[in-house]
């Protein structure tokens, strides 16, 4: 029996049968001797009974005008599942069944008790209620491990997420720096014989102007001159480093201002433009040529993509604390740096890309337009520039449904 005093409590409405029980108990469960409240008379809503206050009861089968089975629901209706004895007369089996299933723990016949039989009772009941007590906490243990086994994993999943998207970024980074490298050397190289064969032709242009022919070859030599000017300035632009101007700007406004250089085109072409701008005072530093350059080649890729009408939907949001955003802590975009974004979206419901092409659309040259619409230099010229404002430039497409590209500008406060 355990060391502490065991408060009973038993409801007996014949003083000598209560008398009788006292006395087994005493001798029965000996030392600590157990504390008994002994109560003759209940009413049926027990009130002057806190069935939370003991650790076990006995109560008699017949009490006047209610009975032990009653009390028995009452305790338990109120969620006390300390261990019950019912003493019932002989013979009662009916009584014991219905007892059982109103929650008695044990059941003793009236007229054979003993030492014995009672503090056997009393055991196996402590014993019974002890397992249930151990299983509970078992229980509870188990399910509180299995919550927090479920955030766990809920914490890896967005982990590996995370780190897939810092891994293609990093991958994107490091193979745009290495032609970055590569493009700025060769871009160097064919720019010095480009002038000078650029410079032969307009001195022939100028001296032989009478030679029609002639003036028709030598004018589509300086168109081409021209073209491949434009896509060397272009691939420079790309791989020029740290080559920016930063200033303090209202971004929504240079973002406006560009838009309404191609909305005219893109309403007659069917597409809807949906402005959904918030924080439209903000600031942010920018080089304001090259963020426009960016505008640009993404209205131009949306316009491009939505060729049966649809809509463009332009939204402008501060982020704050990396919410929403993959941020990669690369040298040149701390992730320190990016706890405050300016975001801006383009979500256009166009075409699409293919899963296999979304993985080259920074490539420079990349392109699936035809010679003449496109040179494949919007996207990573403006992956390069972004990430010189040490932001972050991602997209996401699926063929049929559309494609966003997401833009992610620090702020500094
Ligand atoms: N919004 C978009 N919807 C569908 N496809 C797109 C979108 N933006 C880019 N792409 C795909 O990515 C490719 C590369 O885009 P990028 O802007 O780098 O080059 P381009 O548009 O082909 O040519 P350029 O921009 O040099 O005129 C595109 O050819 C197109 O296949
Ligand atoms: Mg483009």
């Amino acid at each position: 029996m355990e060391n502490k005093s065991l408060k009973i409590l038993l409801i007996e409405d014949d003083e000598d049968d209560a008398f009788y029980i006292k006395d087994i108990l005493n001798e029965g469960l000996g030392s600590p001797l157990p504390n008994v409240e002994h109560f003759s008379s209940v009413d049926k809503n027990l009130k002057q009974i806190n069935p939370f206050d003991y650790d076990l009861a006995l109560f008699d089968y017949r009490l006047g005008k209610t009975n032990g089975i009653e009390l028995v629901r009452n305790f338990r209706h109120q969620n006390c599942n300390i261990p019950i004895i019912l003493m019932t007369g002989q013979g009662d089996q009916e009584v014991a069944v219905e007892a059982m299933k109103a929650g008695v723990t044990d059941y003793l016949t009236k007229g054979k008790l003993s030492i014995e039989s009672v503090t056997k009772s009393i055991r196996y009941v402590l014993g019974l209620h002890k397992e249930a007590e151990l299983r509970k906490q078992a229980e509870e243990k188990l399910k509180k491990s299995h919550a927090q086994l479920a955030i766990a994993y809920e914490e890896l999943q967005t982990s590996i997420g995370k780190l897939e998207t810092a891994q293609k970024q990093i991958i994107i980074s490091e193979k745009l720096a290495g032609i970055g490298r590569l493009v700025a050397g060769v871009c160097h190289e064919i720019l010095n014989p480009l002038n000078i064969i650029s410079g032969h032709t307009q001195t022939l242009l100028m001296e032989r102007v009478t030679d029609k022919p002639l003036k028709l070859d030598l004018n589509s030599i300086m168109e081409e001159i021209g073209r491949i000017t434009k896509i060397i300035t272009g691939l420079l632009k790309f791989s020029r480093k740290g080559n920016i101007e930063l200033k303090s700007s209202n971004i929504v406004k240079e973002l406006e201002s560009v838009l309404i250089l191609v909305e005219k085109d893109m309403l007659l072409e069917g597409i809807e433009i949906v402005r959904d701008f918030e924080s439209t005072s903000a600031r942010v530093m920018v080089d304001t040529d090259g963020i426009r350059q960016v505008f640009l080649n993404l209205l131009n890729n949306a316009k491009h993509a939505i060729s049966n009408g649809g809509t463009l939907t332009i939204s402008t949001e501060i982020k704050i604390s990396g919410s929403n955003l993959q941020s990669i802590p690369t040298e040149e975009t701390p992730s320190s740096k990016l706890n405050k974004t300016f975001q801006i979206k383009f979500i256009d419901t166009g075409a699409g890309i293919k899963k296999d092409d979304l993985e080259k659309v920074f490539e420079p040259f990349f392109t699936t337009k035809p010679e003449e619409k496109g040179t494949g230099l919007g996207l990573s010229i403006s992956y390069s520039i972004i990430e010189r404002h040490g932001g972050i430039l991602e997209i996401d497409s699926k063929v049929g449904v559309g494609t966003t590209v997401i833009i992610n500008l620090p702020i500094q406060d």
